[in-house]
């Protein structure tokens, strides 16, 4: 089992959305996605409640809550006993020991980061933060920013020079754009479900098409993960 930590100091950078996205992307291929809920806010948990009022939950992912040491240990030893691919974990926003563990144990860890001024600043914290932690605990685990909510279409000036700005640390090639589909997701359920639910609405069909765009692109995002954990 491979476990993938979206972390960030700072809420509301996208690491949930960009898990949401991921697990559909993994379990349209088939993949077991075990979600590990490490923040007490309990936002995948509501995800899922939500996905399967829209029929739109796979049953090969499941959630394990993971906000307290014992839970994280008790759910990383359940999801690899029950044969899980993938563990994904959404932590909150900060430094704790959870996080920490949480952090040390992953093999891939994602920076999601905002192209605004104020959301580099503490995109590079964490970023610094997570360094630290690894070489004081003399690991050697994956890292790498991904840029969320890159507007569809030209760059103004100013969103360039911050994108410039990043080109020094290890970026996730492909981006997540801003886009309706993925603001929908939390209530929506997994975007390859409700791409499926749709496909039976003749009435749907441009909804249906920037769905599968958007689709297409977590399935890209998720294939370079996976080139990444494979090293
Ligand atoms: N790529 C995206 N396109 C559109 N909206 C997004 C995107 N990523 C995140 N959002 C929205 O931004 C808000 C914060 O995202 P969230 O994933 O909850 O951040 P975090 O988990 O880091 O606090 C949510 O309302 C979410 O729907
Ligand atoms: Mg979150």
């Amino acid at each position: 089992m491979k476990l993938l930590t979206c972390c960030s100091f700072k809420g509301g950078a996208g690491k949930t959305t960009a898990l949401m996205g991921l697990c559909a992307a993994y379990a349209s291929s088939g993949r077991r996605v075990a979600l590990f809920e490490a923040d007490n806010n309990r936002p995948l948990t509501r995800w899922k409640d939500n996905a399967l009022r829209s029929n739109a939950w796979d049953p090969r992912c499941e959630i394990f809550v993971a906000d307290e040491m014992s839970l994280l240990e008790a759910a990383y030893e359940g999801a690899e006993r029950q044969g899980f691919d993938y563990a994904l974990a959404d932590t909150q926003g900060g430094s704790s020991e959870l996080n920490n563990t949480i952090i040390a144990s992953s093999n891939f860890l994602l920076i999601p980061i905002m192209l605004t001024p104020l959301d580099i600043d503490e995109a590079l914290s964490t970023y610094r933060y997570v360094i630290e932690l690894l070489m004081g605990e003399n690991l050697v685990i994956p890292t790498a920013v991904l840029r969320q909510r890159v507007p569809v279409g030209r760059l103004t000036t100013s969103l360039r020079a911050i994108s410039d700005m990043l080109a020094s640390l290890p970026l996730v090639q492909c981006p997540m754009y801003e886009r309706d589909a993925f603001a929908a997701m939390k209530e929506r359920g997994m975007l390859h479900l409700t791409l499926d639910n749709l496909r039976t609405e003749p009435m749907m069909r441009l909804v249906e098409r920037n769905l599968s765009i958007a689709m297409e692109e977590l399935v890209t995002l998720s294939k370079l993960l996976d080139l990444a954990l494979e090293g």
